[in-house]
């Protein structure tokens, strides 16, 4: 069901998003530096892995081996990470609401046989094969997001795909402090703590661990329970 009032926000992030990555999306996509080398880029998307995925198999694997898993990443822009996602795990489906970077993930990432991209509507995992997946993951995707109803239906979304027992790891803006418009697909909404852990109970998750609340990067560990 689409959310009230949301299909201007689809439009405006679906546009803005392309709009940055018809302009230098490496840049928009790891801010870090303006011009990336091709290869320092990917491999900036290996040490997300490698700090984000690699350092945490007991809580995404903890009795399976990772290459079995199929996994589901949430704004995957030019394929960053997911490439690197595509090294460690069985099946990697990652969606976009951005076209362009769809356009450009798939055109980086071809040849890869256990990588699939999607162009979502920016709201739901509705373009997903509706079947079981074991991971899902999302990184400097949320703190973009501009409405708190948005990152709710993913959490309902992911709930409604993830197997019993399985995680969703993911990162949102956890900084209260920045200033920005209600619009702003660029600085989204930040989250306290205590509001986390009432999106967990509404979706269905236990909010197990989070990590770096009150900044940028709040990392959070939602898993499905058995
Ligand atoms: C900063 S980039 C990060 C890309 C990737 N996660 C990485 O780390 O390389 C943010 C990505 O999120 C996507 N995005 C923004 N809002 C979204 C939404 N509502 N649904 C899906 N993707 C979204 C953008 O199009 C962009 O590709």
């Amino acid at each position: 069901m689409p959310l009230p009032g949301f299909e201007e926000l689809r439009k405006k992030m679906a546009r803005d998003w392309d709009e940055r990555a018809c302009e230098n999306a490496k840049y928009y996509v790891n801010t870090e530096q303006v011009e990336w080398d091709e290869d320092q880029f990917f491999q900036s998307g290996e040490m997300t892995v490698n700090e984000e995925i690699r350092t945490d198999f007991g809580n995404i694997s903890p009795d399976r081996d990772p290459a079995t898993l199929r996994v589901i990443e949430i704004g995957c822009g030019v394929g960053r990470v997911t490439r690197a996602l595509s090294r460690v795990f069985g099946e990697v489906h990652a969606v976009d609401v951005s076209g362009e970077m769809i356009r450009q993930a798939s055109e980086n990432l071809a040849g890869i046989a256990n990588v699939f991209l999607y162009q979502n509507n920016g709201q739901d995992l509705s373009v997903l094969p509706p079947v079981e997946y074991d991971f899902a993951f999302s990184s400097i995707v949320f703190q973009h997001i501009p409405s708190k109803a948005v990152i709710e239906s993913y959490a309902r979304e992911v709930s409604r795909l993830l197997r019993p027992g399985a995680l969703f790891k993911f990162q949102i803006q956890g900084d209260p402090t920045t200033e920005r418009d209600e619009d702003d697909t660029w600085l989204g909404v930040s989250w306290t703590d205590e509001e986390v852990v009432e999106l967990a109970a509404r979706t269905g998750f236990e909010p197990r661990y989070r990590v770096g609340e009150g900044t940028q990067y709040f990392w959070v560990w939602f898993f499905k329970p058995l």
